[in-house]
């Protein structure tokens, strides 16, 4: 799979270029925070991110490296750093996780007993969270640091938060956790206040492009850079849907600009036709579709936004394109703007995530029903 094989491994592979300096400068620093907060929507690199931190501080071949002082502490095997011949490869200069010496190799396979990932998903309870505090009680083992990676933090109970809230406060020297999470409005004040925060945000297009670019050169695949750009566009701003969407276009052997965009406007367009054809029915099921199938409807509205301001423009003269216009007028093009800008604003309060566009869905399909009916 092109999204696991290609997954960073160090700082300088992020494609997200804003975090990647983040990441450097904090690795540059004098002093580390010891608790982080990674937000971002899915597939942009939080957990990546969170390995390859936790790979850099605990490398034995880069400026983190300590040996005498691992040595001291390794008490279970105390050759074990000389018979890897570490010494005389260690870089002082760099930051980034060597990802060859037993540390880091230890971290990629998850054999790490001091690097310990936590789905807060299934571990939720305040259970959980007194067994990982007692857990970071105890000295690494073969690495500097003990690092706690707690992905869907957003899943904690309260009760577990609390718990938490002294030792992310102030926790051992040799512990640093790190939290991710697609959803911050559910991370306590007091949580999010403790941390260092890294916002992710969605994958910018461009970002994603220089990721599919690379992909595609190490692959050796000759691909349509048109056909990237439009892979980025529909890639839910997520790097993971990027590499997935290359991948499949790569087996379906679709590699020109004009072979992918038929292949992939089977996607959502299907909702905007539906939209466009009045066909409520059709457009509903398309969301429940949607919905069931984990999508996001925050990303969907936003790019139905983008493809009807696309289309207001082209049907009032002011960009030409290539490209399908879309078979409506200007004031429903509005009207179904203003319905989605709603819909987007409240998708916050809304306690079911696809009833804001299912409203606006329903009334669109009124508005049109009334117009006619006049
Ligand atoms: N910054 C990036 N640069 C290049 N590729 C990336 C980047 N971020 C993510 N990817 C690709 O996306 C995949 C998923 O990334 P990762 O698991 O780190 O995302 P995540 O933010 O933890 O997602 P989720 O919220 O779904 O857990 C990676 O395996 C990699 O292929
Ligand atoms: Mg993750
Ligand atoms: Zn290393």
């Amino acid at each position: 799979m092109f999204y696991l094989k290609y997954r960073p491994k160090t700082v300088q592979d992020i494609d997200n270029s804003r975090v990647r300096d983040v990441v450097f400068n904090v690795l540059k620093s004098e002093s580390l925070p010891h608790a982080f907060l990674l937000i971002g929507q899915k597939g942009t690199g939080k957990t990546s991110t969170a390995r390859i931190f936790a790979k850099s501080v605990n490398c034995l071949k880069n400026k983190f490296s300590n040996l005498s002082d691992l040595e001291k502490t390794d008490t279970v095997n105390p050759e074990r750093h000389k018979k890897t011949g570490s010494v005389e490869k260690v870089n002082k200069s760099s930051m980034e996780p060597c990802n060859l010496c037993e540390n880091c190799l230890a971290i990629d396979h998850s054999s790490s007993g001091d690097v310990v990932e936590l789905d807060a998903a299934s571990n939720r309870g305040i259970e959980n969270i007194r067994n990982l505090i007692r857990d970071s009680n105890f000295l690494p083992m073969s690495n500097r640091y003990r690092v706690f990676i707690i992905d869907e933090a957003h899943m904690i109970t309260n009760d577990a938060f609390n718990a938490l809230l002294k030792t992310l406060e102030e926790p051992p020297s040799s512990v640093i956790f790190i939290l991710a999470t697609t959803n911050q409005e559910k991370i306590p004040e007091t949580i999010s206040s403790r941390c260092f925060i890294i916002n992710f945000g969605r994958a910018k297009r461009i970002d994603i492009f220089s990721m599919l670019k690379k992909i595609s050169l190490r692959e050796k695949i000759q691909v349509d850079e048109k056909l990237l750009n439009l892979i980025a566009r529909y890639s839910d701003s997520s790097f993971r849907d990027a590499a997935k969407i290359l991948e499949e276009l790569v087996t379906q052997n679709k590699l020109t600009y004009e072979q992918g965009r038929q292949f992939l406007g089977v996607i959502r367009d299907d909702l905007l036709e539906g939209l466009v054809h009045h066909d409520l029915k059709a457009s509903l099921e398309w969301v429940e579709e949607f919905s069931k199938s984990g999508g996001n409807v925050k990303n969907l509205i936003e790019f139905l936004l983008e493809e009807l301001h696309t289309a207001l423009l082209l049907k009032n003269g002011v960009k030409i394109e290539e490209g399908s216009d879309l078979n409506l007028k200007t004031e429903q093009i509005v009207k179904l703007m203003k319905l989605l800008t709603e819909a987007y604003n409240n998708l916050k309060i809304s306690p079911i995530e696809s009833l804001p566009l299912e409203i606006a869905i329903v009334e669109f399909y009124s508005y049109n029903f009334k117009k006619q009916s006049l």
